[in-house]
């Protein structure tokens, strides 16, 4: 298995360009079961998460074409992959594909919608909590699916057809947010969400539904309606930007020191990240088409952060919070709300020289002089890349086991942070 090889110590500085959002792709990708005309995704970042749902996309038949390089694009320009669903073989997504990646379950939405019936595995993914489907279920079911449970498959059938109705999650769920819209653009009738999820990422996929003649209104607040049409249509739709990644590069910066610039992203995606981090003594700064991140001297700050549902702080940057925290000076809190299992890193930030307590939802990182470099094992997607970033702090080696984590949702990571002065490379096993 592939390996991490850290030095740490050296500031970053320079450019890191940041690739579309692997959370809006995926579904954006599943938004094109919903038609049988051509989807063209530009943007789509270069993942094993993009490269497994393509083949469970592949499976029920869906045509793809990934375009080639055009004149004045790098290798790290996002790629173009045109998706059409017009011959549709098989409404059943098995186990060997689902299990390796949850948001491939989202998929059971349009296949339903459409013709009437999907059998999809229940699903596997990160390892960082139960993660159930129940509300995903409970929104098919109010919008007319009928459901069962059988052997690890999720059934769900419409004799007619789904048809509007009120969808209420008694709480936030990005997955069950896409798969009620998605549901619900194709039934009969008008529907309505409440306490929908307002990620981004939700307002990308409505956006890009109504561009295939969905009607939506309200992507972004916690109430969507839905109009739902007969049928939609093709369309061309840029993913948005990666808040995620754009937040791990931030808080990069901020732990090593440095002056980057974020380019081709948004603070707007990621208000509240940046606010924690300039409170920390980070620099941040809007540049034309990007975001700049500095600091230099000073130490960090404690600040006390608690994961939220957008617009609050993000769960997927929980860890890598985490790591800037070990070395600020004095004591901060992190509460944990979205995900009761996410505190694998902690016992490998240990193996550094953190100093970190767990007090059931809540982790008290106690700052320390210097973290030092140490074998460590990535545990899951966003757990392994403050890993990387502690490493990139820390004094000496760190070597990073189980990397296949990073690979599904950060591009060229190696790559980009080498660019900005870090030491970093990979070992082929
Ligand atoms: C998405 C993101 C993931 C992010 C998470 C929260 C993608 C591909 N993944 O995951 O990176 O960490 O949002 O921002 O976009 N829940 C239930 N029952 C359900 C569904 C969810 O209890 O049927 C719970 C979950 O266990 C969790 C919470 O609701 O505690 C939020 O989960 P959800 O927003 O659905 O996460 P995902 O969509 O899976």
């Amino acid at each position: 298995m592939d390996r991490i090889h850290i030095t740490g110590g050296a500031p970053l500085n320079g450019v890191i360009p940041i690739s579309g959002a692997k959370n809006a792709a995926l579904p954006l990708m599943i938004a094109s079961l919903m038609t049988g005309e051509t989807l063209e995704l530009i943007n789509v970042p270069r993942l094993a998460d993009i490269t497994a749902l393509l083949r469970i996309l592949g499976n029920h038949g869906v045509d793809q074409m990934v375009v080639g390089k055009r004149p004045g694009q790098t290798s790290e320009t996002g790629q173009t992959i045109r998706l059409t669903a017009s011959n549709i073989i098989d409404t059943t997504a098995p186990y060997d594909l689902v299990s390796t990646m949850r948001a491939s379950f989202w998929v059971i939405a349009p296949l339903l919608a459409r013709f009437g019936e999907a059998k999809v595995s229940l699903p596997g993914g990160c390892a960082i909590g139960t993660r159930p489907v129940d509300l995903l279920i409970m929104a098919l079911q109010q919008l007319g699916a009928e459901t069962e449970i059988d052997g690890g498959y999720v059934i769900a059938k419409t004799k007619k057809g789904l048809r509007g109705g009120q969808v209420s999650f008694p709480k936030v769920t990005v997955g069950g947010t896409h798969v009620a819209l998605m549901a619900a653009a194709l039934a009969y009738g008008t529907s309505v969400i409440e306490n929908a999820a307002r990620e981004p990422e939700v307002v990308d996929l409505a956006d890009c539904l109504n561009k295939m003649g969905a009607r939506i209104k309200g992507a972004g607040t916690p109430r969507i309606e839905i109009e739902g049409v007969a049928r939609l249509n093709g369309a061309r739709h840029e993913v948005l930007p990666d808040r995620i990644e754009t937040g791990t590069y931030a808080m990069a910066v901020a732990m090593t020191g440095g002056d980057v610039v974020l380019k081709d992203t948004r603070a707007d995606l990621l208000h509240s990240a940046l606010d924690v981090l300039a409170t920390t003594g980070t620099e941040i700064t809007q540049v034309d088409g990007g975001i700049r991140v500095r600091r230099n001297g000073g130490g960090i700050a404690a600040v006390d952060v608690t994961t939220d549902p957008f617009p609050g702080f993000p769960t997927d940057l929980q860890a890598q919070f985490m790591a800037l925290m070990t070395l600020a000076k004095g004591q901060s809190h992190i509460r944990e709300t979205i995900f009761e299992n996410r505190f694998m890193h902690v016992q490998e930030l240990a193996r550094l020289g953190a100093k970190i307590r767990l007090d059931g939802d809540m982790a008290i990182v106690e700052g320390v002089e210097r973290l030092r470099g140490a074998p460590v094992m990535a545990t899951d997607l966003r757990a392994s890349v403050s890993l990387v970033i502690a490493g990139l702090a820390a004094e000496g080696e760190t070597q990073i086991n189980r990397v296949y984590h990073l690979d599904r949702g950060f591009e060229g990571l190696e790559a980009k942070l080498g660019r900005c002065g870090a030491q970093i490379e990979r070992v082929r096993a």
